[in-house]
Parts: C-alpha cells; structure tokens; sequence
C-alpha cells in the first residue's frame, strides 16, 4: 500500500513522540525525519520503530508531503515558512498562526478544530492545530453558540485541569514530582493564558455574540488529561439538555455525548472528547454546566493533527487514530 512519508520536527518532546507513536500505527503514513534540537543526535525507540533524531536544520523537508511542526511557540513559524518553501504542506501544533495571533490573522491559516471546520483544510498549505485547552472547550460549547443560545454579552466560565505533559519536556523545578504530586494548583490566573485569545477568537466565529471566555487552569498531578468545567449561562431552560450536542455532533467517531459527567481515564490516549451537559438547579439565570475531557497529547495535539493531516491527504479522517 502507497504510504505518504511525512516528517515530525520536535519529535523528542511530548506532542512529537505521540505523532511519531501514531505516525508508526498509521497504515498510509511513515516517517520520513524527526527533528530534536538538544537530544539531537540521539536515538529513541517509539512505538517499535528505532528513531534517530535529526537536527531540524538537517531535516530533509522536501522528502515529506506533510510536515508536523511540534516546536514551541516563537520556534515554530520559521520552520512553517521552510518547510512550505521545500513543497510540505505542514501542521503546525504551535500557537504562532492560530486565531487570536497577528501573523494568524494577516496569513488567513485554517484552523484545525477539524469537527467544525473541515471544509476549510483539504486545500491548505498550513493548517494551524488548536490549543490543548480550546480543543476541549470550543468542542464543548460550540452547539450553543452555533445555535445561538448564550445569552448576548454573558461571560463563559471555564474552569480546567490539565496534566503535566502539557507544560512540555522541558524540566522546570516547579514541576518536579515533589512539587507537583498530592497538591493541585491554580495558575495563569487573571484570564491572561495564552489559550485565551484563541478561544475568544473562535468564540466570536461560532457566533458568540460579546460573550468573554473567563479562564481559569491548573495543574493536576497525572502525566496527562485535561477536564474542563464550563458554565454557560444560556437564553432559556433546556428539557433534555443532551439533545443538541447529539443532534451537531451526530456521526461523529470523535466526539462523545455521555449523561454521566467525563473522567480522565475515558479519554486517555483516545482520540475523543467526552462532554457532558446538566442544567443547574437553584440559580435564578438558566445555565448550564458542561464538562469536557480529552487526552491533551491526542485529541489535544497528536491526535487531532494527524486527524487534519488525513484530510490534507485525502484520507478517510478517522484513518489510524484511537478511538
Ligand atoms: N504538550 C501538550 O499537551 C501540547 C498540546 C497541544 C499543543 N502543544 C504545542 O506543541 C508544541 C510542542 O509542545 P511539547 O509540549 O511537545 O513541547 P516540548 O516537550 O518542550 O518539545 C519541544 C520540541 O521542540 C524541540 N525544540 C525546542 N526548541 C527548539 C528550537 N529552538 N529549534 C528546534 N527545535 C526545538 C525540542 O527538542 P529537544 O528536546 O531536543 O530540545 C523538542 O523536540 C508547542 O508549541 C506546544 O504549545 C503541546
């Protein structure tokens, strides 16, 4: 079977090592080149298959018809632009063209929240994978929005917890094991994380009309897993509250509607979001509480750009991810 060699730069991080461990299970895709810029030179064993780390300067991006660009922010728009010169059409996990950005904004990228706006990435050159955050958010309340059920100006409250992969590989003394194991902290507080732009962004393309995303992470002491408590407060009370987000979401292999609210242990290396919808009881305002959860590696990162590189390809999208 024609496989379509694709190429991984920051393959040692946490979101590269996942592309390469799905790039390895996936039947039309294989490996072309792995980047790492400090563990460069060394190898790795991921998924089975021997990897041997590239510097990205010594990548060979013209050999791949799809480069995933697993760099930091800031690190990775150069590599985009070069990869693109060698004729890859790229994924870019990155924040740096995403909505909510400048250089987002001025280029036009399409954003891969695929779910929603998979019409836009057969034809792209970039595609620019969403945040680990706005994943499980912007999935979670986008039916009310697209439907125009929040109430105008109200702000969204998001609440959320994310494993300690999503803070990189980089070792930082705050997340040491003992500084992180049996506590749980806020941090970013003051609605000022980098996620916020983007889902107010999109916020506002859904059709949110005025309405603020009010942010709030922290850090839980699992590797990885993000749940999310959102409260939306919404035009009038809902009867079956699940009704709408099966009715949007309907045939969709990575989506879950549940009655029960989501765990981390449903989601962990799938590449699904689980989201739960309640009406509160005892407010004045009808609002609802929606929880959402993912694996942020997968559906947060990995998992979701090899769902856009399928589409880029013209592959059946599910193709080689976990459900
Ligand atoms: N972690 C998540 O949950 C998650 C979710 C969604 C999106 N993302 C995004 O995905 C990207 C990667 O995140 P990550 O958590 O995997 O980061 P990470 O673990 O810190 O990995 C970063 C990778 O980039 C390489 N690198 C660092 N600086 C570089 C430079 N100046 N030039 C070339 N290569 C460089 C690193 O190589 P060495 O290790 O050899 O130095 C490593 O391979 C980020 O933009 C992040 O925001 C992450």
């Amino acid at each position: 079977m024609h496989k379509f060699p694709v190429g991984v730069l920051g393959a040692s991080g946490y979101a590269g090592r996942e592309l390469c461990a799905l790039i390895a299970q996936h039947p039309s895709l294989e490996l072309a080149f792995a980047s790492a810029n400090e563990q460069r030179g060394q190898r790795a064993r991921i998924a089975g298959q021997e990897i041997t780390y590239v510097a990205a300067e010594d990548a060979r991006l013209a050999d791949a018809e799809v480069v995933f660009t697993a760099l930091p922010h800031g690190a990775s728009a150069r590599w985009v632009d070069d990869a693109r010169s060698a004729g890859a059409r790229v994924v870019d996990l990155s924040a740096d063209f995403r909505p909510g950005t400048e250089i987002g904004r001025h280029r036009g990228v399409p954003y891969g929240l695929t779910e929603l706006m998979r019409e836009r990435i057969p034809g792209a050159q970039v595609v620019a994978n969403p945040g680990c955050y706005p994943t499980a958010v912007l999935l979670a309340i986008a039916p009310l929005l697209m439907e125009g059920r929040v109430v105008p100006g109200a702000t969204i409250n998001v609440s959320a917890a994310s494993g300690v992969t999503g803070a990189g590989y980089s070792p930082r003394p705050d997340l040491l094991f003992a500084e992180v194991a049996e506590d749980f902290r806020a941090y970013s507080v003051g609605n000022n994380h980098r996620h916020v732009a983007e889902m107010q962004a999109v916020t506002r393309e859904l059709g949110g009309q005025n309405n603020d995303i009010l942010f709030t992470p922290h850090l839980l002491p699992v590797s990885r897993g993000i749940l999310a408590t959102i409260t939306v407060p919404t035009m009038d009370y809902a009867d079956d509250p699940l009704s709408l987000w099966k009715e949007c979401y309907t045939d969709e292999p990575f989506i879950e509607i549940a009655s029960e609210p989501p765990t981390l242990r449903d989601v962990v290396r799938r590449n699904v979001v689980r989201i739960s919808v309640t009406s509160a009881a005892n407010v004045n305002q009808p609002t609802l509480i929606i929880i959402s959860a993912i694996d942020n590696l997968v559906k947060g990162a990995a998992g979701q750009a090899i769902q856009n590189a399928n589409v880029l390809l013209g592959l059946s999208e599910p193709t080689g991810l976990p459900t």
